[in-house]
């Protein structure tokens, strides 16, 4: 048992000191009595010879003052603020502590006094054990004591542990804009994304005014508080530990930990490699649920506009040789008119009942495209509910109404009354209070009376970002407060609608798809999709920030995910540019969603009209019937990894280069130029446009043959091939071609060589 093998080191001026060593798990020799000498400059934790966990003090520390979260309606604006910083940190007991959940029934407890904090001592106890479920990882508890100045209290802590120049770290959900998270802090804070997220000029449009809807580089849906680094050490916080934490990489040599709170818990541990560091942090959350095999076979049509239009798209991809495995139809609940620049929006009716102007026969018409197609349906729901009492071709029940009387939203108690989000001009709503017992049922039941009384398939899973975090925020039941609350509910919701799905059974046949997630989502999503990027090329918010993220969601324990083929955000401006999507856009996306992703879904767009849709004309869907024949191409092999490496492990399926070159220094700091489909696929999608040749990094260690040409490349060089519409640059590795799962993928890289796909 490893755990018998663990050993906490003091550190001296010196010399280490081995104090413990037993043959019981955590064994502290000195037992309680002891007192640590003004030698002691740190501890270590190791597990057999390997270093786990090493700080030299200070390590710990803490300080007052509230962060500063300035904006609404998920677009948050964060500005650390920090206060009576401690000063210094003394160690004056450790001793073995009566503790639960721990393999011995003991801990070891650390404790001392944080030193002038504004003028003021603060006591506090750092506690380490094996958890008994879990035994090949330490857990920590670190608590510091309310300060005695009660006029500004310590808000928040720091816990640093030692790190080096050569460790890289990944994960920490969706991050869009960074290969390695060295040299970077990284907030873990669920809200909008942002538009541009420092893509220019976008970003600095939509951050003017002392607006933040265009973001930055840190902005992201997820709220994932767990990485993994090249040296193998995987960290996480506890689901309980919700509040806002910065993972600070920025010293070389060591990590901190900003957590908005006086206590946390997590878990430190060392794995063998990447991959293993994978399964152990999944150990924990949890592995994603199976996704149904349904989706393999081709594309899933993300259309809007009602049945008829539904329909003919629909016949005509079949008559394209388009294979279709589904249409995604956002709209079924309604669509109303939203003020914008140049031209109006269509956004949503967010209240859970088919529009019968657009879809008058929907729960008909949904089985017939399954009887007579093939094509399952996928819908849409959010956490939120609008008020539709201005519908103007009416509504059967308004569920805004029904649950502003059951007091079911999120409220506000200056107004006494439910907390309102705007989601633009004219667009305000409730958040359903997933905390409330009675919301949890009335939802449940309009769930399965409005939303699955059609033969859908799922659904995507939209929103969670929300909830408000100021101080006249409040729901049921909570903990502590809106702000240490605002991170959990990402998983409430998943969980929630996952259990939805297990009562009526349709865990083998729905997808439901997620954009906000933290810890421990996975556990309830078969399906995670990387959010609204922009419909460009863009490194921190267009094409190329959707495969980062889905690298990072991957090191992170989501191994199944995919992107909105096309992008979803459209800017229109009076400053002289636009964002609008074009033809070679959509195709290049098509592309890299054919050999990175377990799904493969367009989006319109969120200004449908000024971008190119697949349906736009023959070109347009002649390259994307072409893409989607190429990813069912693929449908044996991605099953394959899917049955053997993600459901068993939760190795991802898209894996950045890192995973398996480790120590090269150039896999290190790829985001999205390239990744592994699996282990036998080596994929450079085209990211650029107007870019018919690429250069391609090929790491050491194995041979690649380019797929188009059947030309064998030796690793550890860089090698332009030949990258025209059609051909996302795509490498066998090593005698890959071989496995019979990938005969499918061969047979149509050969019938297929000579297709011309056009963006014109
Ligand atoms: C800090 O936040 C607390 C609530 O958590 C509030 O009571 C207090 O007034 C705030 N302090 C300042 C200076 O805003
Ligand atoms: C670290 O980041 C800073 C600021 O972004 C940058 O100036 C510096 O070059 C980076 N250092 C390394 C080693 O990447
Ligand atoms: C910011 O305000 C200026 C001046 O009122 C206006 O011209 C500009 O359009 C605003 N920008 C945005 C993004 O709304
Ligand atoms: C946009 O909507 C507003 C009100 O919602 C309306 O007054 C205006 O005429 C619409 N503009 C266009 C171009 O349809
Ligand atoms: C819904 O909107 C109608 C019309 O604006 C309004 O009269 C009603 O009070 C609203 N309902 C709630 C619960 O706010
Ligand atoms: C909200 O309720 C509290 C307590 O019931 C009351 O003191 C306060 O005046 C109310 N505020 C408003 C705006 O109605
Ligand atoms: C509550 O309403 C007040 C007044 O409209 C507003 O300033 C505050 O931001 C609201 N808080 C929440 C949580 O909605
Ligand atoms: C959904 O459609 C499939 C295929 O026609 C059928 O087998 C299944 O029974 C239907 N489910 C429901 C709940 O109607
Ligand atoms: C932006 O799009 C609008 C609406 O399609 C169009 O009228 C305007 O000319 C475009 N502006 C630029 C700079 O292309
Ligand atoms: C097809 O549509 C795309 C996107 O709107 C456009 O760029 C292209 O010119 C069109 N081709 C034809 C033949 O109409
Ligand atoms: C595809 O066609 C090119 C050019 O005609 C040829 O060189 C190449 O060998 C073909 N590739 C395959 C896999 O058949």
């Amino acid at each position: 048992m490893i755990a018998n093998k663990l050993a906490i080191l003091l550190l001296g001026y010196v010399t280490c000191l081995t104090v413990a060593y037993g043959q019981n798990a955590v064994y502290w020799a000195l037992g309680s009595g002891f007192e640590p000498t003004s030698s002691v400059r740190g501890l270590q934790i190791k597990e057999q010879q390997q270093e786990i966990w090493t700080a030299t003090l200070p390590f710990v520390s803490a300080s007052a003052g509230n962060d500063s979260v300035v904006g609404s309606s998920g677009s948050l604006d964060i500005t650390k603020v920090d206060e009576r910083t401690c000063t210094g940190q003394s160690i004056t007991s450790i001793q073995n502590v009566v503790w639960e959940g721990s393999t011995t029934g003991s801990a070891v407890q650390v404790s001392g006094l944080l030193q002038d904090c504004g003028g003021y001592s603060n006591s506090y106890a750092l506690t380490f054990w094996i958890p008994d479920d879990l035994q090949d990882r330490v857990a920590f508890y670190l608590d510091i004591a309310a300060t005695a100045d009660a006029a500004n209290p310590l808000k928040k802590l720091y816990f640093r542990y030692h790190s080096h120049e050569d460790e890289d770290f990944y994960g920490l959900g969706g991050q869009a804009s960074f290969a390695s998270l060295k040299n970077q802090s990284i907030p873990i804070f669920s809200r909008e994304q942002g538009v541009g997220r420092g893509d220019e000029p976008v970003t600095s449009y939509g951050n003017e005014n002392g607006s933040f809807s265009g973001g930055n580089r840190f902005t992201t849906y997820t709220a994932i508080p767990s990485y993994i680094s090249t040296d193998g050490k995987v960290v996480y916080l506890s689901e309980k530990s919700t509040a806002l934490v910065f993972f600070d990489f920025t010293d070389p040599n060591a990590v901190s930990i900003r957590y908005d709170s006086l206590s946390v818990d997590g878990m430190f541990m060392r794995a063998n490699n990447m991959f293993d560091a994978v399964e152990m942090l999944t150990a924990y959350t949890g592995r994603m649920p199976k996704l149904p095999e349904w989706v393999d076979s081709g594309a899933i049509l993300g259309i809007q506009g009602g049945q008829s239009k539904v329909r003919s798209i629909v016949e005509e991809g079949l008559s394209l040789g388009c294979p279709i495995a589904g249409v995604w139809l956002q709209d079924w609940c309604g669509t109303h008119s939203q003020e914008g620049p140049y031209i109006n929006i269509s956004r949503l009716w967010w209240n859970w009942e088919n529009d019968e102007a657009l879809y008058p026969t929907w729960p008909e018409f949904v089985q017939d495209l399954r009887d007579t197609y093939n094509v399952r349906t996928l819908s849409y729901i959010n956490t939120f509910l609008a008020n539709v009492s201005t519908k103007p071709d009416g509504f059967r029940r308004n569920l805004y109404e029904e649950a502003s009387t059951l007091q079911y939203f999120v409220e506000n108690t200056t107004t006494n009354s439910t907390a309102i989000i705007s989601s633009g001009p004219g667009l305000e709503a409730g958040i359903i209070d997933l905390t409330n017992d009675g919301l949890r049922s009335w939802f449940a039941e309009m769930m399965k009376t409005n939303v699955w009384i059609a033969n859908i398939s799922g659904f995507m899973t939209d929103f969670g970002e929300y909830t408000p975090v100021t101080w006249d925020t409040t729901l049921a039941n909570m903990v502590s407060d809106a702000f240490f609350f605002h991170n959990e509910y990402p998983t409430l919701w998943a969980q929630y609608q996952r259990e939805i799905v297990e009562e009526l059974g349709l865990q083998d046949e729905a997808v439901l798809f997620h954009r906000s997630a933290a810890m421990s989502s996975n556990r309830y999503m078969n399906l995670f999709w990387a959010g609204d990027q922009n419909v460009d090329f863009g490194v921190n918010d267009g094409i190329k920030s959707a495969v980062t993220i889905m690298a990072h969601m991957g090191l992170s324990g989501y191994s199944q995910s995919h992107s909105d083929v096309g992008g979803y955000y459209d800017v229109l401006t009076y400053e002289g540019f636009n964002v609008t999507r074009s033809a070679e856009l959509l195709g290049r996306w098509g592309e890299m969603a054919a050999v990175s992703s377990s799904v493969f879904r367009s989006h319109e767009g969120n200004i449908p009209s000024v971008n190119a849709q697949f349906y736009s004309n023959t070109s347009t869907y002649g390259y994307y019937a072409y893409n989607a024949r190429m990813f069912a191409s693929l449908a044996p092999y991605r099953r394959m990894i899917l049955k053997t490496e993600c459901a068993p492990k939760a190795w991802p399926l898209l894996r950045p280069p890192v995973m398996y070159h480790t120590n090269d220094e150039r896999a290190r700091q790829v985001s999205y130029q390239c990744f592994y489909l699996g282990p036998n696929l080596y994929v450079a999608p085209v990211l650029e446009p107007q870019t018919f040749e690429l250069s391609v990094y090929l790491p050491e260690d194995n041979t690649y043959t380019y797929v188009w040409t059947g030309q064998t490349y030796s690793g550890g060089q860089d090698v332009t091939v030949s990258t025209p519409y059609g051909k996302p640059a795509v490498f066998l590795v090593g005698s890959a071609s071989d496995i019979p799962e990938l005969e499918a993928f061969l047979d149509f890289v050969k019938r297929e060589n000579t297709t011309r796909v056009l963006v014109e």
